[in-house]
């Protein structure tokens, strides 16, 4: 890692979200967590995870690690003394114990490819453990304030060696109550406030990141009033931006965006097209999720859960024009891109792998043996690079397409570079555009008097259309790429021609007169 921190600097990423690095038997990769205070020797030790840090800060990148809040591994030595403890005690009570499976029945499934219960029964406790994911994940228990100060000192011990802030997984599951869906209690956003008011005064500039998989309503209330999450993932922003493609059709993202309420000034959407896991589909309607299935896994091997198990390029099939929209749209709708290692090269997947796997495989960084990524035997490898005739590590990896002024990864990095020059694209507000056509998505994102026009043809056809600008009559605009001014906007509607799948990002200069 720290001989590729050059490489993510010259992507014009600022921060690093490291998937689980903890001790772990490696059941959910990593997510079930067996220390949370040290390292999994097979990827290094705590200094050189404080190498890192500092690499990683001296380039001015920032590191945010995951927090498996939720659950542990059931070889945590907290799980291993509970099931051990008296009934009633507190060690007992870190984890959420019944003597039967009724209770929480309310309760939904998430893993419902291969769990049929929410309860597992111990044999050495002979009671049954709560657990939202996998049955070797049991819950831990929040209503147990000895769990709490437990996870406020992972939290300070992390945050002294540098770390800049934490993903929090799986939060909306923390507190369980009878007779409700066991989410988004106001208990756990009680939790969540007491969290952050230990981070205010100790750790003011950490930041905390809400996996909430949930809709734009419930998953805002993760800011609380400014004192809970400062950032959360926006979930169902992300499989409408695949609809708005598969439908051609501006519909979806304009729904979802007109129903995404305001957020506290100091707080962020993190938005994302792919990530490790499946991309889910459990933010849309059953009708949309049979539709999704349809066009982007007819192969059902890739489906997962309520998702697919595949990654950006494949879903596209290859289709450079395709990658190149979606990937405007993220980086220009109101929100910080988070990006999925290796999507910046087009890589593809294994869907022959179990589970999520098969979107986790090795980075594949130049043509050598196992794609440059371990000096390793390739049958070491914990999974195996990607071979496929269309996605194989020979053609498709960082070395080869540095050199390549037309590759993604630089087209990407263009992106990222423009993203960054003009604050309006990270802070600014956003206002669709009439247009007469709504295979055209078309907004305007403001800061101040910078004001940028996005506008995107969904369609696989080239159109021309028309907008309505009657703000900026008299500005002048200018494509932000090449640099080249248009006609300035005048009191008709403005007319753009697009090639199928283009878009313009242009700049809305004012003309003074005098
Ligand atoms: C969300 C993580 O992203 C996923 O990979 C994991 O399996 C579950 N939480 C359970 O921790």
């Amino acid at each position: 890692m720290l001989r590729k921190l050059d490489y993510i600097a010259s992507l014009g990423v600022n921060t690093i979200w490291l998937l689980p690095f903890y001790p772990s038997p490696g059941r959910d990769d990593g997510y079930d967590i067996s220390d949370y205070r040290s390292i999994s020797p097979e990827y290094g030790s705590i200094e050189d995870f404080s190498r890192l840090v500092e690499a990683a800060h001296s380039r001015g990148i920032r590191i945010i690690i995951e927090l498996v809040v939720n659950h542990t591994s059931d070889e945590h030595p907290w799980f291993q003394r509970a099931r051990r403890a008296p009934e009633g005690s507190i060690e007992r009570d870190y984890y959420v114990w019944s003597d039967t499976t009724e209770k929480f029945a309310d309760t939904r499934i998430i893993f419902v490819d291969s769990q049929t219960s929410n309860w597992s029964w111990d044999p050495v406790a002979c009671a049954y453990y709560w657990h939202r994911f996998y049955a070797h994940q049991p819950d831990l228990n929040f209503r147990n304030p000895a769990v709490v100060d437990e996870l406020l000192a992972i939290m300070r011990f992390w945050l002294e060696k540098g770390v800049d802030g934490f993903r929090l997984d799986a939060i909306p599951h923390l507190i369980e109550r009878e007779n409700t869906s066991s989410e988004n209690l106001p208990e756990t956003h009680q939790l969540l406030k007491q969290i952050r008011r230990v981070i205010d005064t100790e750790f003011p500039d950490a930041v905390l990141l809400a996996e909430a998989n949930l809709w734009p309503d419930d998953a805002r209330e993760y800011f609380g009033d400014g004192d809970e999450c400062h950032m959360a993932f926006h979930f169902p922003l992300m499989p409408r931006l695949f609809m708005a493609l598969a439908k051609s059709s501006s519909g979806p993202i304009r729904d979802i965006m007109e129903v995404t309420l305001s957020i506290p000034s100091q707080c962020q959407w993190a938005i994302f097209l792919r990530n490790h896991d499946e991309l889910t589909l459990e933010m849309v309607s059953e009708e949309e999720r049979e539709f999704l299935w349809d066009t982007f896994a007819a192969d059902k091997r890739a489906r997962l859960n309520l998702g697919i198990r595949r990654r950006l390029s494949p879903l596209l099939d290859q289709d450079r024009r395709r990658i190149e929209l979606l990937h405007i749209l993220l980086l220009s709708l109101p929100g910080s891109p988070v990006l999925y290692y290796g999507d910046e090269i087009g890589m593809g997947d294994n869907i022959a792998l179990g589970d999520r796997d098969g979107v986790r495989t090795p980075m594949q960084w130049s043509a050598d043996e196992n794609a440059g990524f371990s000096t390793a035997t390739p049958s070491a490898l914990d999974l195996p690079v990607i071979v496929d005739p269309h996605f194989n590590y020979q053609a498709i990896n960082v070395d080869q397409q540095d050199g390549d002024q037309h590759s993604l990864l630089n087209w990407i990095r263009e992106r990222l570079c423009i993203r960054h020059h003009y604050p309006a694209f990270a802070r600014g507000g956003m206002d669709f555009v009439e247009v007469d056509d709504h295979k055209v998505v078309a907004y305007v994102r403001s800061l101040g008097d910078q004001h940028i026009l996005c506008v995107i043809n969904l369609a696989n056809q080239p159109l021309a259309t028309s907008l309505i600008l009657s703000d900026f009559e008299g500005f002048v605009p200018k494509e932000l790429v090449g640099g080249q001014s248009f006609p300035a906007v005048a009191a008709r509607p403005y007319t753009l021609t697009l090639q199928p799948y283009a878009y313009f990002w242009l700049l809305l200069e004012h003309r003074y007169t005098c």
